[in-house]
């Protein structure tokens, strides 16, 4: 575990695997100095962090600290009041325009009258007047394919109604990956699950980031599933919203669940709760 106080040069979230010796590659997503307002009141401040291609990072922090606000920041859901945002080196409206990424929320958001498989084509038919602008290797996966890939082979004809919530969780996921998004935002994506569900999805969205190579920001109140996911977790404090710290998760991938019951987690672990309290 290696802990890295403010400063830009210390936010910087590597994903080793994916450096490519001379080639010089802009940040999935890179926060300058931001800042957001909502009236009078500051909900993110001074907010510096780069996220490299390819990383996995998760976000934790007290209730109310701007966990959600900074993912609707990346995705030009709410304005940046000072500073800057880019994604890919773009601004982000170009971003969105060219669906360079996915949002997965707490509520899977499922249209009641459409088959799971028909919910994951729904992005397809939506927007299509921008699909051109898609870089090249952005082509999509089948349907059927992200399906299976989250583990739901066979479902294809399955109402939501008739789906538990982790399978609805699943199907949200497929829908967010069937535009081949390079960076997926994931707000509380399993907050609402039991654990044995948590669980599970948490094997398996380790399991689509390694096959899709998509940049992951995921948000959680869980301190174990920050860690277990985690290639370093990203802590936020509270009124204003500020970059507390980013710690370094030195823990090998492939993880599998029983890594939680190592030293090396457990020390992690109290660690952050103990940060988390003084947030
Ligand atoms: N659209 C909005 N208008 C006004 N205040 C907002 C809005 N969205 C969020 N906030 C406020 O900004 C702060 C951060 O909210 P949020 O990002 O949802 O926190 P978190 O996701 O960490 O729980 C909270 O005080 C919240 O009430
Ligand atoms: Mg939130």
């Amino acid at each position: 575990m290696t802990v890295q106080k403010l400063g830009k040069n210390m936010t910087n979230v590597t994903n080793n695997m994916n450096k490519t010796a001379g080639v010089n590659t802009p940040p999935a997503v890179s926060l300058n100095n931001a800042h957001v307002r909502f009236g009078d009141m500051t909900a993110l401040e001074n907010i510096d962090l780069d996220v490299e291609d390819g990383a996995f990072l998760t976000i934790l922090g007290p209730s109310g600290c701007g966990k959600s606000t900074l993912l609707r920041l990346v995705s030009d859901l709410v304005p940046i009041a000072d500073g800057e945002v880019t994604v890919f080196g773009n601004q982000v409206d170009k971003a969105r325009l060219a669906r360079e990424f996915a949002f997965v929320f707490q509520d899977s958001t499922l249209l009641p009258w459409r088959t799971a498989i028909e919910n994951v084509r729904l992005p397809l038919e939506i927007g299509t007047k921008h699909a051109h602008k898609r870089p090249k290797a952005v082509s999509e996966k089948s349907a059927e394919e992200l399906l299976a890939l989250v583990g739901l082979e066979g479902r294809e004809d399955a109402l939501p109604h008739e789906l538990s919530g982790g399978m609805k969780q699943r199907v949200a996921i497929a829908r967010a990956l069937i535009c081949k998004p390079r960076l997926l935002l994931m707000d509380e994506p399993f907050g609402a699950l039991d654990e044995i569900t948590r669980d599970r999805l948490n094997e398996q969205i380790l399991k689509i980031w390694k096959e899709t190579k998509t940049t992951i920001l995921f948000v959680t109140h869980s301190i174990p599933e920050a860690i277990f996911l985690g290639q370093k977790v990203l802590m936020l404090e509270a009124n204003p919203g500020r970059v507390r710290e980013v710690v370094d998760i030195d823990l090998p991938y492939p993880r599998e669940l029983p890594i939680r019951e190592t030293p090396e987690f457990n020390k992690i672990s109290r660690y952050l709760r103990e940060v988390l309290e003084t947030c």
